[in-house]
């Protein structure tokens, strides 16, 4: 079994004791996600599974979470499909059940996941309440895992009751702990590295791609094993394109590059995103929207402090935006919060608390005249204000000036 690494395993521990408490004696279980299609990548757990457990390889399993057991070590269980050595030969070799994986999740019960319908069928007729934990589906998609389980469960047990308590991983896993705010630190640390090795390739007539290139190799030479989110390397035109992935075409002289980036340490993401002219000099129209957009950020980042919420920190740039003229060219909103996903959960209007990190990132695009500024920080939520965790990454329009080799 892999975890991930860089917070200790007793953290995890923590997170489910404090889950199950917050569950108040109902039933929860967060599943951890099925399997991948064969040869296409790394199978990514379900992020409330990796939070309460950091396991990284064990597909199909699922934390069951029953508060009103009658053994306290098994209010939490781990949950794992059953042995299959052929499948092994294929997948990986998997441990037995004992003594030395529980030492290694931290769980005090692990069990098959066959077990499951006698556990919850008894646990259900205890409490009569069930809770739902992973995200609710919107209409228009599949009902989510564990409120389908539930409605069967519900449906065979007189007098038991399904509750909405969705809200409550999201709510621990905006607040990062110290080890969690380390990874992310390292994480932008490792996205630095990455840009400023595109910079030192950085000239007119080079390819959107060997920038990329160079961009994650930076990353991996800072230990990175993988990106965040696949980088958004625009020039010119492509960099009025939000979410731009092609990065193939060649620089041009005069064009202004989007890059927006980040590398992943141990499961925690950065996502940083810088201006830059490819030639080494803004133009005039140039420097006017980058600077428009910088004072738009600045005002935005002022405004991130405990009690204030994202929209806030939306309007305090959309503000600066309107004044100088780019009103309606922003398009998206100020930011989101960061963590194990680029866009980790959270919502707008909720009150910023200490220990949140967001990112503040924003933009303005004239796709008439091919020109496209996004400039974005990570910044965390502090007892007294914010830290900027990526200010040591260039950002000026002076320093912009200079990054590139022309
Ligand atoms: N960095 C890409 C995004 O936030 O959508
Ligand atoms: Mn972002």
């Amino acid at each position: 079994m892999r975890m991930l690494e860089g917070i200790p395993v007793s953290e995890y521990a923590k997170r489910r004791e404090k889950l199950l408490r917050s569950l108040k004696g109902s039933v929860g279980i967060v599943f951890g996600g099925d399997h991948a299609p064969p040869l296409r990548g790394d199978w990514d757990p379900d992020f409330n599974f990796l939070y309460l457990t950091g396991i990284l390889d064990e597909v199909g399993a699922m934390v069951f979470f029953d508060p009103t057991a009658p053994d306290p070590d098994k209010r939490v269980v781990l949950m794992l499909r059953p042995p299959n050595p052929e499948m092994d030969i294929w997948d990986g070799f998997r441990e037995p059940l004992g003594k030395e994986l529980r030492e290694k999740t931290g769980f005090t019960s692990v069990m098959r996941v066959q077990m499951l319908p006698r556990l919850m069928t008894e646990a259900a007729r205890r409490t009569k309440s069930l809770a739902c934990l992973h995200p609710l589906a919107p209409y228009t998609a599949p009902v989510s895992r564990d409120y389908e389980m539930f409605q069967k469960v519900a449906a065979r047990i007189p007098g038991c009751g399904i509750e909405d308590k969705s809200d409550l991983l999201t709510q621990m896993r905006q607040v990062k702990s110290p080890a969690e705010i380390k990874q992310i630190r390292a994480a932008i640390a490792a996205t630095k590295v990455g840009i400023e090795r595109l910079w030192s390739g950085l000239k007119p007539g080079v390819s959107e791609r060997t920038l990329h290139q160079e961009l994650i190799r930076g990353f991996e030479e800072a230990g990175s094993k993988r990106v965040a989110f696949d980088p958004i390397v625009g020039s010119g035109a492509n960099a009025v394109v939000l979410h731009y992935k092609q990065n193939d075409m060649p620089t041009k002289d005069g064009d202004l590059m989007v890059l927006d980036c980040g590398a992943s340490i141990n499961g925690y993401a950065a996502d940083i995103t810088r201006a830059f002219p490819v030639n080494g000099k803004f133009s005039d129209r140039q420097r006017e929207v980058f600077n428009a957009v910088l004072k738009a950020q600045e005002a935005a980042i002022r405004a991130v402090k405990p009690g204030a919420r994202m929209m806030d920190a939306d309007k305090a740039a959309r503000r600066v935006l309107e004044k100088a003229g780019f009103g309606d060219f922003m398009p998206h909103g100020i930011g989101h919060h960061l963590g194990l996903e680029t866009h980790d959960p959270g919502l707008y209007h909720e009150e910023l608390k200490p220990g949140m990190v967001v990112t503040i990132e924003p933009g303005a695009y004239l796709p008439d005249e091919g020109i496209g500024v996004r400039i974005e920080d990570d910044i965390l939520v502090t007892k007294t204000g914010n830290e900027n965790l990526s200010k040591s990454v260039k950002k000026s329009a002076a320093e912009m000036e200079r990054v590139g080799r022309s």
